[in-house]
């Protein structure tokens, strides 16, 4: 695929998620709605939109037709918002900017920003609940649900929730393994993309072995975007990315940067994106897009 027809496509694929995402906002209404105005900022404020997209690539690669994927695209990229405004909270890495512009507990305070997130995961079993009692038979019931148990293994203390919680022990304790590093890279950041590609694959009915084998590439993927973050976190224009410059040396996080340098992170970049392209054309599915957008991402910007 050619860059502009990759950069196109990748653009009309995200609007098309993040209008389905923004479909899925609650009303701001009643006495609760500092906290309906504080999740909606965090959530209408942009990004890139990938784990939506992604699931939906992965769905349409094993044939999906269940309309239930675009409660699920609202439900993951819900998960990574909340994911986004806790993680920017003063107590952990107490940021300022994200997406080109103030942060959400920036903007409505430390309490209300930790209410947004709370609220934004409650919605997401709100959401997908609701989908699995309202599949019109039991074979789409189960792959719901299956999509469901997807989601909330890999945010929580197995996963994402697992992976902050390592990020903050080494951060305390100011040293890091290697060993700890790719826990914290593999829990905090691929868990949500290997949730993102297994739950469209499973609402599209693949088999356990085409699930398993998209979580292997979540994983390395999800790995390589977390090194590309830490490099862009040193090397990145504020501009581009929207958040915070060299928010890891302030807060003395331990990254894969500060363990091995940059020239061993480039390296270690090109090596899991091949692995994840690998893994893809394995499946022997249609997979173009996907496949460019591994590339991209190992390039990118922001
Ligand atoms: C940022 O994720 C957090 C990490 C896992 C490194 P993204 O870079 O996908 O954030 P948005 O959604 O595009 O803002
Ligand atoms: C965060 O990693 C991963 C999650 C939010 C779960 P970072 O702390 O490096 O993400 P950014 O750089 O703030 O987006
Ligand atoms: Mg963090
Ligand atoms: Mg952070
Ligand atoms: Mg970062």
């Amino acid at each position: 695929m050619k860059p502009e027809e990759f950069l196109s496509l990748f653009e009309e694929k995200r609007k098309e998620a993040e209008k389905t995402v923004l479909s899925r906002l609650p009303e701001i209404e009643g006495y609760q709605r500092e906290v309906l105005e504080a999740l909606d900022y965090g959530v209408r404020s942009g990004g890139k939109r990938l784990r939506p997209l992604m699931m939906k690539e992965a769905f349409i690669m094993f044939g999906g037709e269940d309309p239930a994927i675009d409660d699920f695209m609202a439900a993951i990229e819900f998960i990574h918002n909340y994911s986004l405004i806790h993680d920017d909270l003063e107590a952990m890495d107490n940021d300022e900017y994200r997406r080109g512009i103030k942060t959400t507990h920036a903007v409505y305070g430390e309490g209300m920003g930790v209410l947004a997130g709370d609220a934004l995961l409650n919605l997401v079993y709100e959401i997908t609940s609701r989908s699995v009692l309202s599949a019109p038979d039991h074979d789409t019931m189960k792959r719901r649900a299956l999509a469901q148990h997807i989601l909330a293994d890999k945010a929580g203390v197995y996963g994402m929730v697992g992976g902050q919680s390592a990020d903050l022990t080494a951060e305390k304790k100011g040293e890091a393994s290697e060993e700890l590093l790719l826990f914290m890279d593999e829990k905090k950041t691929a868990c949500l993309m290997e949730a993102s590609l297994m739950a469209g694959a499973a609402l599209s009915g693949a088999s356990d072995e085409e699930i398993r084998a998209l979580e292997e590439c979540g994983s390395a993927m999800g790995q390589a975007f977390q090194i590309m973050d830490d490099i862009l976190d040193v090397t990145g224009d504020q501009a581009e990315t929207g958040k915070d410059a060299g928010s890891d040396e302030k807060n003395g996080k331990i990254t894969y940067v500060t363990l091995y340098g940059l020239d061993e992170c480039r390296r270690k970049v090109d090596e899991l994106t091949d692995k994840a392209v690998d893994i893809l054309g394995s499946t022997g599915r249609e997979c173009g897009f996907l496949t460019a957008l591994v590339r991209y991402l190992s390039g990118r910007r922001k």
